[in-house]
């Protein structure tokens, strides 16, 4: 066995025996065929009853969130849809980073409460504004989170205020990509080639930043079919590709270090194009609801053999920058579908949820053999749960969890808590926690939330 104790500093996941008692690893079966990994938990402390006080979890992925939207978190009017909305609040925000200063305290706070909610390693759009996009890059470097960071690129149907020209936002792209990866270099940060979605991009700026990503290696991340009114607006941009998802491909962005965001209302043809180039989705639950969207089939996708989807929070779409409250959402939103549709099989597991917020995250990225879950030779990129927290609504003292100590199950006087075990526990986490509950976070190894 091995020590117990996490040490503020180690590169790789050593600490995983199975048959070690303390620590212990559990490994959560899926209720579906469809996701085939398992995810697993670390008991790290037990109360002297065998409860679990405290456990290890992989840390969280966030494939889709817009840092510079993190002030509008929880406006977003009554009544907007998605089009309406970005030119009522949303580009008059970013817009609003182009002012250093300010960019500096978004970004700082946006980082810090994405980690304090134990999301490890994040996707960020940022805004077309070059000199904001290296703060929030060194913004992550500060603080310790794994990022992909990726400046806006929008050169067509945008405000004024609010839009570059083709050549300026190739050329601010090119020097962001040459600070993360040639300044920078710090091997936790990527740049990733940003372009907001078809109807901010002409065809031009698809081909040449598409160019640019081949040449680098470097990831995409883009919006796709979110809204009725949006997809027929590319529609008419677009007469010449046969959907939306075309435009991607016949623009020479989709492929598999693309990240789509939503990707809610797909026809079979898109969904077979996206499946043969191997990209991946992010499932924006909450901002679906919000903007009211949609709600996306993942386990639709599933079927249709789709394997790369992971969540997104989307602030500021979407209110909550923790992925746990997207998980949550994912879970509800497949229950709706599954009333909708009549059909029990839209549903969406509580550990199913988990996995989309960890491993599935980490496909969506092309990072699963770096993190994800815990293997060795993966980067310890973990949180500390501790389900004790006084002000949380958890209250899991008093539970029995038979398979915990390995002996037989103890007899308590209340035999309806014999039942208890692991995924209820896990369960009783999933619905219950927050922020608070998160006592500590580590990103490849280094203790970057006590
Ligand atoms: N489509 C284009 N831009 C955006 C954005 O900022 N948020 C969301 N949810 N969808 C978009
Ligand atoms: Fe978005």
């Amino acid at each position: 066995c091995m020590d117990v104790s996490i040490p503020d500093k180690f590169g790789k996941i050593q600490f995983i025996v199975e048959d070690c008692k303390d620590p212990l690893k559990i490994t959560l079966q899926y209720d579906s065929s469809l996701i085939e990994e398992n995810i697993q938990i670390v008991v790290h402390s037990t109360n002297y009853d065998n409860h679990i006080n405290t456990f290890f979890f992989p840390g969280f992925i966030d494939t889709h969130i817009h840092a510079s939207q993190y002030p509008n978190c929880g406006i977003l009017g009554n009544d907007s849809t998605l089009l309406d909305w970005l030119n009522k609040y949303t580009f008059p925000t970013e817009a609003a980073l182009s002012h250093l200063p300010y960019a500096e305290k978004v970004y700082d706070k946006v980082v810090s409460r994405t980690l304090a909610n134990g999301t490890t390693t994040a996707t960020y759009f940022t805004t077309i504004d070059l000199e904001a996009s290296k703060i929030m890059a060194k913004t992550c470097v500060m603080h310790g989170q794994r990022a992909l960071i990726g400046k806006v690129c929008m050169d067509s149907n945008s405000p004024d205020y609010y839009i570059e020209t083709c050549k300026e936002s190739v050329s601010s792209l090119v020097e962001f990509v040459d600070y993360i990866e040639n300044e920078l270099c710090e091997p936790l940060i990527q740049p990733i080639v940003t372009p907001r979605f078809a109807p901010s991009c002409s065809r031009n700026l698809m081909e040449k930043i598409g160019n640019l990503a081949k040449d680098k290696s470097l990831h995409i991340q883009t919006h796709l079919s979110e809204n009725f009114n949006e997809i027929n607006w590319v529609k008419e941009l677009f007469p010449e590709c046969e959907s939306y998802t075309d435009v991607y491909n016949k623009y020479g962005l989709l492929n598999h270090r693309t990240i789509l965001a939503h990707s809610i209302h797909l026809t079979a043809e898109e969904i077979d194009l996206i499946k043969l180039k191997q990209s991946g989705i992010a499932h924006c639950p909450i901002s679906n609801t919000s903007l009211t969207s949609g709600e996306c089939p993942i386990k639709q996708m599933y079927t249709d053999g789709i394997e790369k989807i992971g969540l997104g929070t989307d602030v500021s779409a979407g209110y909550s920058c923790s992925i746990l409250e997207s998980a949550k959402a994912a879970f509800s939103v497949s229950r709706h579908l599954a009333i909708k549709k009549e059909n029990q099989d839209a549903k969406l597991s509580v550990n199913e949820c988990l996995y989309l917020a960890t491993m599935g995250g980490a496909k969506v990225l092309d990072m699963e053999k770096q993190i994800g879950s815990f293997e060795i030779g993966k980067s310890f990129d973990c949180q500390e749960i501790d389900l004790r927290s006084p002000t949380s609504t958890i209250d899991i003292f008093e539970w029995q969890v038979p398979t915990l100590s390995g002996t037989k199950p103890k007899i308590t006087q209340l035999n309806k808590l014999e039942a208890f075990d692991i995924n209820d526990v896990i369960s009783k986490w999933f619905f219950n926690a927050d922020d608070r509950n998160v006592v500590k976070v580590w990103v490849n190894g280094h203790n970057v939330k006590n």
